[in-house]
């Protein structure tokens, strides 16, 4: 549902303004495709969203807002926001210095490789999805901490207390979201033996006041006793507690030993613009580099927007790309990941000597090629830009919308069903569709491989957009047309997002595309050449933020959801 959000004008008093020396008054922006001064959030809530421009006004830099957003989604988006999961965050300083710390979770020390298995050796349904062993121990609380502690400038007391007000407080419900929970009640209450703070007697509508006390109690903790608030302690021995209520198998140590990871971004060029995303255990940026640097040699701009022949350049790209992740892609500090031979241009050209312009390659005909190993080394996105120029790109989740749906009891929190992004068993796909080999199977103490694609680009040595999306598998493909709309097709960024996509992911063989991506002749075109195409109701909900030529910021929060972007 498309829904026109009239930006809301409400004064503040702010002197100073990026490039300008005179006094001046900035106004708060919200709406959907804003454009803003100073420092610009978007993210898939207004609450978060705002709270994340309080931090900026508040002399927070990208780090400061983002860790407050953060902990704000956990409170008012539990669908994805989350303590209880993990994700990726990209960040550039004023001075374009790339870091990003992974805060994916790990499969618990007890894991192993047939464990979602029954004794026939099939998979079981619903156990790495619905049931307390489908959590990796979360990330999100260890991430938070740590970026914020190298780069934060604000006390953390500071950025996690909007977080804790909210929780206390309460917070109106969107539409969506009231028939969200109504929704999943049901599941909330078949599988919590406490019934948590999402189950009331009556069915919730839009406006009306979630509280959640105990999440604020778990996140005071957060706040005064920083890691061993979560991670230890009484959170600890809750989520411990929670785990033993049925097959859970995190225990103290797990959470004890768990630690994020600072990792260096993976960088790579199209068409001038540097792109920096995420390296493994995420794939994204993976993919997304491989489809765009085996598109690159194409003029896709004059083959046309979503013409028949654009489509089929970038899904016969794709395919080979997914193709490629279920064989190479995985943990690092498990296996050793191919990455720049898998960016490699040469390699690239190499995967697409196959490529027809009139027909499509089936997949079954498509296999991974063979890169050199000469190695050197529902979801949520938000972006933020603040007035210094520092960006924030970030994507968190639960997997699940709501994750396994299992609230530690006591704690007030929704824990992730993350161990479904392991290979459960080699070629069985996952509730994306994926499937992969031994690279990605499950062992205690690593991290599944995720699609999440938070992105930074820059043009020209500037800081030129900041975007990301949910969607799973895909993500990347996601990202890419949103890329490939502004830098081939001229897009401004609030179109970029809201055109319609489409989507390749090598198996199953198929275009996915919503409805508004194509005409009927283009539909026509694809089949005659030999694609099997399927509709979807909508593929990602972009959260994106690009700057413009004369600096300011523009904002391009996605028409799919009720995402907000706020500015000033
Ligand atoms: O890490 C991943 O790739 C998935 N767990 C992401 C899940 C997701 O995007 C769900 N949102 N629609």
């Amino acid at each position: 549902m498309i829904k026109r959000i009239i930006p809301l004008f409400s004064l503040v008093l702010f002197w100073g303004c990026k490039g300008s020396s005179t006094p001046q008054v900035l106004i708060n922006r919200e709406g959907r495709n804003i454009i803003a001064d100073s420092g610009m959030v978007v993210s898939a809530h207004s609450e978060s969203s705002r709270i994340g421009v309080e931090i900026l006004r508040k002399g927070g830099n990208a780090v400061d807002a983002a860790v407050a957003i953060e902990f704000a989604l956990a409170v008012c988006y539990p669908e994805a926001g989350n303590i209880g999961g993990g994700g990726f965050m990209i960040y550039r300083d004023p001075s374009g210095r790339t870091d990003m710390v992974d805060y994916r979770e790990k499969a618990p020390l007890k894991a192993h490789r047939d464990m979602f298995l029954d004794p026939e050796g099939s998979v079981v349904p619903g156990l790495s999805t619905d049931t307390r062993l489908a959590s990796g121990v979360p990330g999100t609380v260890d991430g938070m901490i740590n970026i914020h502690g190298k780069y934060g400038l604000l006390s953390f007391r500071d950025v996690i207390q909007p977080a804790i007000d909210l929780a206390r407080n309460g917070f109106p419900l969107t539409d969506e979201q009231a028939a969200d929970l109504n929704g999943f009640r049901q599941k909330f209450i078949d599988r919590n033996s406490i019934l948590p703070a999402f189950v009331r007697n009556d069915p919730w509508k839009a406006g009306d006041t979630l509280k959640q006390p105990e999440l604020a109690e778990t996140l005071e903790r957060i706040r005064d006793s920083g890691r061993e608030g979560f991670y230890s302690g009484k959170t600890a021995s809750l989520i411990a507690g929670e785990m033993e209520k049925g097959n859970g198998i995190i225990g103290l140590k797990d959470l004890a030993e768990y630690q994020a990871a600072f990792r260096a971004p993976v960088e790579g060029f199209y068409r001038g613009f540097r792109i920096v995303s995420a390296p493994p255990p995420s794939g994204g940026a993976v993919i997304l580099l491989q489809i765009l640097g085996m598109v690159e040699p194409f003029q896709l701009k004059d083959l046309g927007f979503h013409s028949s022949a654009s489509i089929h350049l970038l899904v016969e790209a794709e395919k080979r790309a997914y193709a490629d992740r279920a064989e190479y892609l995985g943990d690092p500090d498990f296996t050793e990941i191919p990455v720049s031979g898998l960016l490699d241009q040469g390699y690239l050209r190499k995967r697409m000597e196959d490529f027809r312009e009139d027909t499509a390659t089936p997949s079954s005909e498509i296999r991974a090629g063979h890169p050199l190993r000469h190695e050197t080394e529902e979801t949520t996105h938000y972006s933020v830009v603040d007035p210094m120029g520092g960006a924030v790109a970030a994507t968190t989740t639960l997997n699940g919308t709501f994750g396994s749906g299992i609230v530690i009891g006591g704690a007030g929190f929704l824990m992730n069903n993350q161990m479904d992004d392991f290979s459960l068993k080699p070629g069985t796909p996952n509730i994306y569709g994926l499937s992969g080999g031994s690279v990605n199977s499950v062992a205690g103490g690593k991290r599944m491989l995720s699609s999440m694609t938070p992105v930074i680009l820059e043009k020209d040595g500037k800081l030129f957009m900041v975007a990301g999306s949910p969607g799973g598998s895909t993500i990347p493909t996601t990202v890419m047309q949103v890329i490939t709309n502004v830098v081939d097709f001229d897009m401004d960024i609030a179109n970029a997002v809201d055109a319609g996509r489409f989507h390749h992911q090598w198996l199953p063989d198929r275009i996915e595309y919503e409805k508004t991506a194509f005409d009927r002749f283009t539909e026509n075109k694809l089949k005659e050449i030999g694609h099997t195409l399927r509709e979807r109701e909508s593929l990602g909900r972009v959260n994106a933020i690009m700057v413009m030529p004369d600096g300011r910021l523009k904002a391009g929060a996605d028409r799919r959801g009720l995402n907000s972007a706020y500015g000033y």
